[in-house]
């Protein structure tokens, strides 16, 4: 009994606490001042000190591995100002589909990738120019000189893969068949030209040298199979680059010409070509192939303008007429080996008998 009335009153005494702590804060000042603020700690101990950096390469060590006293780099400039690349002024072609091959910073951006296409036109577009094929300014030492690609080429616009060795395939990125539309496919359906440009575009070298992309027409000339050509283990480099006498300037090496004007007259970089066929004379013209090819060519031409195909000797398919040339698939085929033969630019030198075949069979199937 005691014992409960001591807790209740201990419970009463808390209420009467709490209601006061209730009456007290409900009639609370206003805030103090803020104190002092308080003093700063003391200050941490220092971290242990990081290892030491590696020493940087020496600047001028490894700058004059190309800029030195030696001339090298003058003389490949010198040759190279007188290469197509430089001079040609078609870089010019910089929306981003021409970009990829006819100007520096297309090609840089989509090289070993699939990309058909620049993300964007260039502004200020560079010519081709010594970045544009080697390393330069990588890793700022002689291993610079190393090409940016040198893989086999799977042809981007045809089908196939070329491998014409290292260097050469470097040539082959840019030197390809553009996309052709549409593609005549051996006894298909006739098809319908639309465009004056149709046809694998300037560059075909890479496709003709390797064989690949003709329309392989059925005649009396049997076709080698790809890559199976005398030239190609040649590669662009083993005939474009090779030395020439007095010419250094002109062509041969860094130039890749093959001809070039000296005192009045065009002379000719057989020297390319002695190594392998000795009694090669003062021109191209080894064994007459490149008159048999200038005379088939000549031919199909003859052909193409009867039949109102072509306006006068050059590319423009039906353009004056302004309707689609609706053509079969083997007529189409003889027109697309023409136009292979023709913006190949070599008179069949590039590979020859594989030329001399696509033009005879077509002009057979004309006929
Ligand atoms: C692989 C050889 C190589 C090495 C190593 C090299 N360069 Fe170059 N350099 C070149 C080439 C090639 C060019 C371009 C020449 C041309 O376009 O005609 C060039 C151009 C230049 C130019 C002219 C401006 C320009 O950018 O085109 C300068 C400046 C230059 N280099 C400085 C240097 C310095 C500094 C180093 C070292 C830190 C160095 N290079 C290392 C090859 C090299
Ligand atoms: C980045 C693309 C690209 C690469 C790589 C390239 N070329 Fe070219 N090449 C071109 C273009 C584009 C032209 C036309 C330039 C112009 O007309 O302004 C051309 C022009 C040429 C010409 C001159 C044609 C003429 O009108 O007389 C030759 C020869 C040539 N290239 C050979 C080569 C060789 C050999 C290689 C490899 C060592 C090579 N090219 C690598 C794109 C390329
Ligand atoms: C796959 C690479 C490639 C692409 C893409 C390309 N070109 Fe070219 N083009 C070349 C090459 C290589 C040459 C040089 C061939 C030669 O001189 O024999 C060339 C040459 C040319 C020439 C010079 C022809 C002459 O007779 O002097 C013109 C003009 C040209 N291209 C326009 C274009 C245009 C326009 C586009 C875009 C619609 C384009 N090219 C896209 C590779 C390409
Ligand atoms: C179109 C592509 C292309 C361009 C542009 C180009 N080169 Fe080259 N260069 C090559 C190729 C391909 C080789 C290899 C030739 C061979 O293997 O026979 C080469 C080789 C060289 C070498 C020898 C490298 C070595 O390892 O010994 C030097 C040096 C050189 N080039 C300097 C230059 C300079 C300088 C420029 C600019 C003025 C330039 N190149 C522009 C394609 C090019
Ligand atoms: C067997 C030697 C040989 C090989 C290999 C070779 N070419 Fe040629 N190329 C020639 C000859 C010869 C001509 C015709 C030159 C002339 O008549 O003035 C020529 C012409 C050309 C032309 C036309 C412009 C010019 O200089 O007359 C281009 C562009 C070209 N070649 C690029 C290439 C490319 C790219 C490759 C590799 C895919 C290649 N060539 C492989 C020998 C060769
Ligand atoms: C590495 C060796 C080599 C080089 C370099 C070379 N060729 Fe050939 N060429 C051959 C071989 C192999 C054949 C096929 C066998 C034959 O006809 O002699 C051939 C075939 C030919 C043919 C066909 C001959 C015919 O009667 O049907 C011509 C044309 C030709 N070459 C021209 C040239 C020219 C022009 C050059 C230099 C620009 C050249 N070649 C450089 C190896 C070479």
């Amino acid at each position: 009994m005691k014992k409960n009335i001591s807790i209740i009153t201990l419970l009463s005494g808390f209420a009467l606490l709490f209601i006061g702590a209730m009456i007290l804060s409900s009639c609370e000042g206003p805030m103090g001042p803020a104190g002092t603020d308080g003093t700063d700690g003391i200050d941490g101990v220092d971290g242990t000190d990081g290892v030491d950096g590696t020493n940087g390469a020496d600047g001028n060590g490894t700058c004059i591995q190309c800029h030195d006293a030696d001339v090298v780099l003058l003389a490949k400039e010198q040759q190279a100002a007188s290469s197509h690349h430089l001079i040609g002024g078609n870089y010019e072609r910089l929306s981003a589909d021409c970009a990829i091959c006819h100007t520096h910073q297309g090609f840089t951006e989509v090289v070993g990738t699939d990309l058909t296409e620049a993300s964007a036109d260039i502004v200020d577009p560079a010519p081709i120019n010594c970045r544009t094929c080697h390393m330069i300014h990588e890793t700022y030492t002689d291993a610079d000189w190393a090409l940016v690609i040198e893989d086999p080429v799977d042809l981007k616009f045809s089908e196939g893969t070329v491998d014409l060795g290292g260097p050469s395939n470097l040539c082959v990125q840019c030197h390809q068949f553009r996309d052709i539309s549409p593609l005549p496919v051996s006894g298909g359906d006739s098809v319908s030209i639309t465009s004056s440009r149709w046809g694998p575009h300037h560059g075909p070298q890479g496709n003709n040298v390797w064989g690949v992309g003709g329309y392989l027409i059925a005649g009396s000339k049997t076709y080698p199979s790809a890559g199976s050509h005398p030239h190609s283990d040649v590669g662009c480099v083993g005939c474009h680059m090779a030395p020439v006498p007095y010419g250094g300037r002109t062509a041969g090496g860094h130039t890749l010409n093959m001809s070039y004007e000296y005192h009045g007259s065009t002379e000719y970089n057989t020297g390319a070509c002695a190594g392998c066929h000795s009694s090669i004379g003062d021109d191209f013209d080894y064994n007459g192939v490149q008159t048999e090819v200038d005379d088939l060519v000549a031919a199909l031409e003859a052909i193409f303008v009867t039949k109102g195909w072509i306006d006068a000797p050059g590319d423009l398919w039906n353009a004056s007429s302004g309707s689609p040339l609706k053509v079969t698939a083997d007529e189409a085929g003889a027109m697309l080996n023409y136009k292979i033969v023709t913006e190949d630019r070599s008179e069949g030198i590039h590979n020859p008998a594989y030329m001399v075949a696509l033009l005879t069979n077509s002009l057979e199937s004309l006929q």
